[in-house]
């Protein structure tokens, strides 16, 4: 079916019903843009082959005034964001005006997206301008070809210690510059043995080689660094941040790293996090850490994106006064203001690491002077490892709209990080996805979950899009047109995660996986570890107390949602064990015991599920043979995944309460 050993994903380019808009890209014309700039020159190779393959049209392109077709004009007066463009149709004349070429090739992509989609360009009149200003994809791939939490095989850039860039590499630039993606860090942020290396002489011609080709599509490449670099690189011997020597041998390093690899980004950087050094190892505030290398890196106009996941991984499960939760807000709060103006903190969505369910992380409205981007994952390492289906995207709108009440208005998780906290937008902030992709020929693992890599591209560049709108159009686009498999496969994306949810970790608690690997139902299998990530269950109830009579977090966040989180009976029910120590017999907002909800839930997801299969066995003849195969396989997998968690949670339960099923289901 592909064209390449790899799936095109959504740059498929079917043939489509051309709803008239042939007219529009026959003759292309450039005002103000040169045709041989790299990032021109791709975005008309992509149109010509976009037109081709789906209008069997060949597109001419001439430089001067056009009658009939799309003129690519530069607009010079416009302040707009780079990547922003504006799509005007006139009598005919379709015209894409953008202030650089990144916003021509976006401008392109929207274009081809329109006619993918069958939609009509006829009357176009679009104004876009990107939400997060960075917009970036974090791989955790390793040198040696593996990847941290990837489930879609391995690497596609490394293998054996060595960089692998060829055809496949450019296709997966087209499809990050398709979706606005502006920003791609390429190794894991634990950075260990080779990757130690990507700094030093050993790597420059490839990272620079990758640097470049990124850069023909609008995107910078950045690297995770490892912090104790000096030491392991025969520096000095230490780390310390405020050392002279220290200093001395980065500004030497970097001045090396940027005359090599000239279009690097900068860094991101994982410090005082499980196991990896950092400030803290000598005494030094993460301030120290951040600032030092950023002052050194900013005459290169490079940042230091800079990770919060710092807490305690050593914790003593019969210590019930720490609390993981906290741990970001506690580590970074207190020198808010005091981060150089090219260091970015980067916040995890939720307060503990990725579950289905969580708070927003309170750091997130809390810091007030410093510049911030929020990571998500669409790697699936605790939703499901790509085998079971998880659309992300609703939470992640959730994420975005939730209101901080940093202020009175404007005061939304994307407010802050479209960087909208200050009198001038600030343009160091944006969304960072852990992402899901591998060298596997679908990309990620499972066809459908390829929806949330093209998703999270899509909502970062414009946030107002509904996770509906998105979906449909990754379903037109990859699967097909016709109005029944698009309603069809909306049907099982758009409940995805709150079935997930729903046959997993109730109400907000979490864990519950299979210590390390993270998929896969037990109970209890971090409840007695070092990990600080505990439900508390006993005969009587089950949840953790974070009111101001438990841990306090509940008053990290400003009011009045601390107070709104605090009080069991105003704390939204869906975080109720996050918050809350909860016995199985209260009643819940639908009437039914908490007991009774845990039960009822985990019979009706494995139920969806099989709804869910059900509903994709009737698409056989109306998808592509490849991918109906694909993903029939995986809801094999989902379904025997969801049937251990029903069982085993519902089990767990009843033996812990004694309280039987009103309706006596089979409960082991
Ligand atoms: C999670 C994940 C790790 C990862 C870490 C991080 O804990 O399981 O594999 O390294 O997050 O975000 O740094």
């Amino acid at each position: 079916m592909s064209k390449t050993p790899w799936t095109q994903l959504w740059l498929d380019y079917k043939k489509v019903n051309s709803k008239g808009n042939e007219g529009y890209v026959s003759n292309v014309s450039l005002e103000g843009f040169e045709a041989e700039h790299p990032i021109i020159k791709n975005a008309l190779a992509e149109l010509a082959l976009g037109v081709k393959e789906m209008l069997g049209q060949e597109i001419s392109v001439k430089t001067g005034p056009l009658e009939q077709g799309l003129v690519i004009k530069k607009e010079t007066t416009s302040p707009d964001l780079e990547g922003a463009y504006r799509l005007a149709e006139k009598s005919g004349k379709l015209t894409l005006l953008a202030g650089e070429e990144s916003g021509v090739l976006y401008g392109v992509f929207h274009v081809l997206r329109i006619i993918a989609t069958e939609k009509s360009l006829q009357g176009a009149d679009e104004k876009k301008s990107p939400s997060q200003p960075l917009r970036m994809m974090n791989h955790w791939d390793n040198m040696d070809g593996s990847i941290e939490r990837g489930y879609s095989g391995r690497s596609f850039y490394f293998r054996n210690n060595e960089f692998f860039i060829d055809e496949r590499t450019r296709d997966f630039a087209r499809f990050m510059a398709s979706i606005g993606i502006n920003g791609i860090v390429i190794n894991n942020v634990n950075v260990k043995d080779a990757a130690t290396y990507l700094i030093t002489e050993r790597y420059f011609d490839k990272v620079a080689e990758l640097s470049g080709l990124f850069a023909e599509y609008g995107i910078k490449l950045y690297l995770s660094l490892n912090f104790a670099s000096p030491l392991e690189l025969g520096g000095p011997k230490s780390a310390d941040p405020l050392n002279e020597e220290v200093i001395a041998w980065w500004k030497e390093k970097m001045a090396e790293v940027f005359t090599r690899v000239p279009k690097l980004g900068g860094f991101l950087v994982k410090a005082d996090s499980e196991g990896r050094p950092g400030p803290f190892t000598y005494g030094r505030t993460q301030a120290d850490g951040a600032n030092m290398l950023a002052d050194i890196v900013k005459p290169y106009g490079a940042l230091i994106i800079w990770r919060c996941f710092v807490y305690n991984c050593t914790q003593d499960w019969r210590d019930y006064k720490t609390d993981r939760a906290r741990a970001q807000y506690d580590n970074f709060i207190q020198m808010d203001g005091d981060y150089h103006d090219n260091v970015i903190l980067q916040i995890k969505n939720g307060p503990m690491d990725f579950q289905v369910r969580e708070p927003v992380a309170p750091l997130l409205g809390g810091l007030k002077k410093t510049n911030q981007m929020m990571e998500v994952q669409i790697a699936q390492e605790y939703t499901g490892h790509q085998i079971d289906v998880c659309y992300l995207i609703p939470m992640f709108k959730e994420i975005l709209e939730f209101k901080t009440y940093i202020r009175k208005e404007n005061d939304t998780v994307a407010d802050i990080i479209g960087g909208g906290l200050t009198e001038h937008r600030n343009l160091n902030t944006g969304i960072a996805a852990v992402i899901n992709t591998g060298n596997d020929i679908y990309w990620t693992g499972n066809v459908l979950a390829a929806a949330n890599l093209y998703g999270f591209g899509r909502l970062a560049f414009e946030n107002s899009l509904s996770a509906k709108e998105i979906a449909e159009e990754w379903i037109r686009q990859t699967l097909s047109n016709e109005d029944e498999v698009v309603e069809k496969v909306l049907s099982i994306l758009l409940p995805s995660r709150e079935v997930y949810e729903r046959y997993t970790s109730p109400l907000g608690i979490g864990w519950m996986v299979t210590p390390h690997v993270h998929y896969g139902c037990s109970v209890d299998g971090y409840e007695y570890s070092r990990w600080g990530t505990y439900h508390r269950a006993d005969h009587l109830g089950i949840g953790v107390d974070r009111t101001d009579k438990g841990t306090g977090y509940a008053f990290q966040y400003n009011e009045p949602n601390a107070s709104m989180y605090n009080d069991i009976d105003t704390c939204p029910e869906e975080l109720l064990l996050f918050f809350h120590h909860v016995p199985y017999t209260r009643v819940l907002s639908t009437g039914k015991t908490l007991i009774q909800h845990i039960y009822d839930t985990h019979f009706q997801g494995v139920e969806e599920v099989e709804a869910m299969i059900s509903c994709w066995q009737t698409l056989e003849e109306k998808v592509p043979a490849e991918y109906f195969a694909n993903v029939t396989e995986r809801f094999g997998r989902q379904l025997t995944n969801a049937k251990d968690w029903r069982d085993q949670v519902n089990s767990y339960f009843y033996r812990k309460s004694g309280i039987p099923d009103e309706k006596g289901r089979i409960i082991y």
